[in-house]
């Protein structure tokens, strides 16, 4: 037995080696078997497929943009020949591999991408540009590289369906090509839904045709809580050079700040987004985090406070009324478009931190609200405020879409078929899911990527406070440990959230976002068992190459050092 193991023990270990050095993939698929040689792309390559177009198409023109070479995808019964990177989509394979997994096979002569659905093959394909040198994913050009693959068979698919980031683009703005750029760094990570945090306090974002004044008046703001010409500095003291990043277009006529999306910008992005196999979930608030919206339409307020976009981070004062019927027929409205806009299942409608106080003070002083309660039987605002999200529900539910909302909309009995996100991570997950109902996993304590990278808060742009280095997301678990086996397939999977009170540019999302999302798509698309922290973090020196390849502002002392001693 022992001269069987030292034979295996030979036999085996140089082939982890050579794994450990050649193959570096993030999120780390669920099996790689390397194998010796390589495979070369040359400009005389030939992609072919049978289904799949438009994942072999997207392939082409990233290779073709960084190696320079003509290549072109074609359909494989048009090459003469076996072809050399085949994707075949063929739905036999769904039992092994389900929705979104997919196989890919590297020999000296032949790639092939296998799957049973084109979700699969974009990710098998994403897997592939991660097995070439890094330059892969340059923007431009670039000569004298021996693009190389090395031989492997990999079969892999995610551990969760939802791999999702949230980008708040209320507090600020991040046009149409930025939100696109997000994109592309979420797709190169399997990271497939772009949470779109879309109205807020201090911005609405999305343009409604029904209610113009919504992004007339609810989609700018001065810089108020910022001073200085740009607001370089905030009324606390702290400094935001970043500012000087913000574009003028970012600018209106009167000097405010902000923007929205067109409809059509949306449904540019929305198609962007699903070329890439993310989804985008929408976000609407309510009843609270209301201020944009009230400042543009006071009369669905619950008090008659004069409300404006020019508040503090935070603030969240001003609330729905949900005993007045025209409020429901404005957001009912709103929604409407919504839904033509997102063709996705879901349809996130907040519900978070409605001010207890403003509620007692609104609602709980309403003769309306009061008997709107009476009538169902409610015994305090809180459980008016589910009554409320009832009847959004309703109406979600009678276009054939899901609402979701944060974890407070679980708190007073749970709506039918309401999906929960869950940020506190209270009892809500465990009741919630086994309730039957679908949970997605954004804990604070994991997932909050507007909390600092460092404890030396002095060497790093402001933040709301807190600490969440890249070694706590990756020890994030989605499944909450209490939940019973039975029930945890509710749990859809893992989104961090990034709040961007402080984060005025582009360049400062991904600075926030990456590399903490790549340790968020390691949480939810690779096993539990191979989950591994030095691992990654040696996978991530290389991986940083293909960052800095794609121009991504990364926070670089994550990737030099372990972020928890810095
Ligand atoms: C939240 O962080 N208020 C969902």
């Amino acid at each position: 037995m022992k001269k069987i193991l030292a034979t295996i023990f030979v036999a085996v270990v140089p082939a982890i080696f050579a794994a450990t050095n050649e193959v570096t993939v993030i999120p780390q698929p669920q099996k790689i078997e390397i194998r010796s040689g390589e495979f070369h792309l040359t400009s005389e390559t030939k992609i072919a497929f049978v289904g799949g177009e438009a994942e072999a198409q997207f392939l082409a023109a990233k290779l073709r943009q960084s190696t320079g070479f003509k290549l072109l995808a074609s359909p494989i019964s048009t090459l003469p020949g076996k072809s050399e990177i085949d994707f075949l989509l063929d739905s036999n394979l769904s039992a092994k591999l389900g929705d979104e997994g997919y196989e890919l096979s590297v020999t000296q002569q032949f790639v092939t991408i296998q799957a049973p659905t084109p979700a699969g093959l974009f990710y098998g394909a994403q897997t592939l540009l991660q097995l070439l040198p890094p330059e892969i994913f340059s923007t431009n050009v670039v000569t004298n590289v021996d693009w190389q693959i090395p031989c492997v068979q990999i079969e892999d698919r995610p551990r969760f369906k939802w791999r999702g980031l949230m980008l708040d683009v209320s507090r600020h703005f991040y046009d149409k090509a930025e939100v696109e750029r997000i994109l592309d760094e979420m797709a190169l990570h399997k990271l497939n839904v772009l949470h779109w945090h879309l109205t807020d306090d201090q911005g609405w974002r999305i343009e409604i045709k029904k209610y113009p004044k919504l992004t007339e008046v609810g989609a700018w703001r001065t810089a108020s809580k910022l001073k200085g010409p740009r607001g370089e500095v905030d009324d606390s003291g702290n400094a935001h050079p970043d500012w000087a990043n913000v574009s003028d277009s970012k600018f209106n006529s009167q000097k405010r700040y902000g923007g929205f999306y067109t409809q059509d910008e949306i449904r540019e992005v929305v198609k962007y987004a699903a070329e890439r196999h993310i989804t985008i979930v929408p976000e609407i608030e309510m009843p609270g985090h209301a201020v944009a919206a009230l400042a543009a339409y006071p009369q669905f307020g619950s008090d008659t406070n004069t409300y404006t976009t020019d508040v503090k981070a935070g603030v969240n004062a001003g609330v729905f009324d949900p005993s007045n019927p025209a409020t429901f027929q404005f957001l009912d409205d709103v929604l409407t478009e919504v839904f033509q806009l997102f063709p996705g299942k879901y349809v996130h409608v907040g519900g978070d931190e409605v001010n207890a106080k403003v509620k007692a003070a609104t609602w709980g002083k309403s003769p309306q609200c009061l008997a709107i309660m009476q009538r169902e039987g409610l015994t305090n605002v809180n459980q008016l405020q589910s009554w409320f999200t009832k009847q959004i529900e309703k109406f979600v539910s009678a276009h054939g879409k899901t609402l979701i909302g944060w974890g407070e909309i679980a708190g007073d009995g749970l709506t039918t078929n309401a999906a929960v996100m869950d940020w506190q991570e209270k009892s809500v997950a465990v009741k919630t899911a086994t309730n039957g109902n679908d949970v997605v996993m954004s804990p604070t304590k994991f997932c909050y990527l507007d909390y600092y990278q460092s404890t030396n808060y002095a060497t790093e742009p402001h933040a709301i406070g807190g600490f969440m280095p890249l070694e706590k997301v990756y020890a994030f678990e989605p499944i909450p440990a209490k939940l019973a086996p039975e029930f945890q397939s509710h749990i859809l999977g893992g989104q961090c959230n990034l709040w961007t009170e402080y984060v005025a540019s582009i360049q400062h999302v991904e600075y926030m976002f990456w590399p903490r999302a790549c340790a968020l798509a390691e949480a939810t698309w690779s096993s539990k068992e191979s989950r591994n922290y030095d691992d990654f973090m040696r996978r991530l020196q290389i991986h940083a190459k293909r960052l800095d390849e794609m121009g991504v502002n990364y926070r670089r002392a994550s990737v030099e050092t372990n972020s928890s001693s810095n």
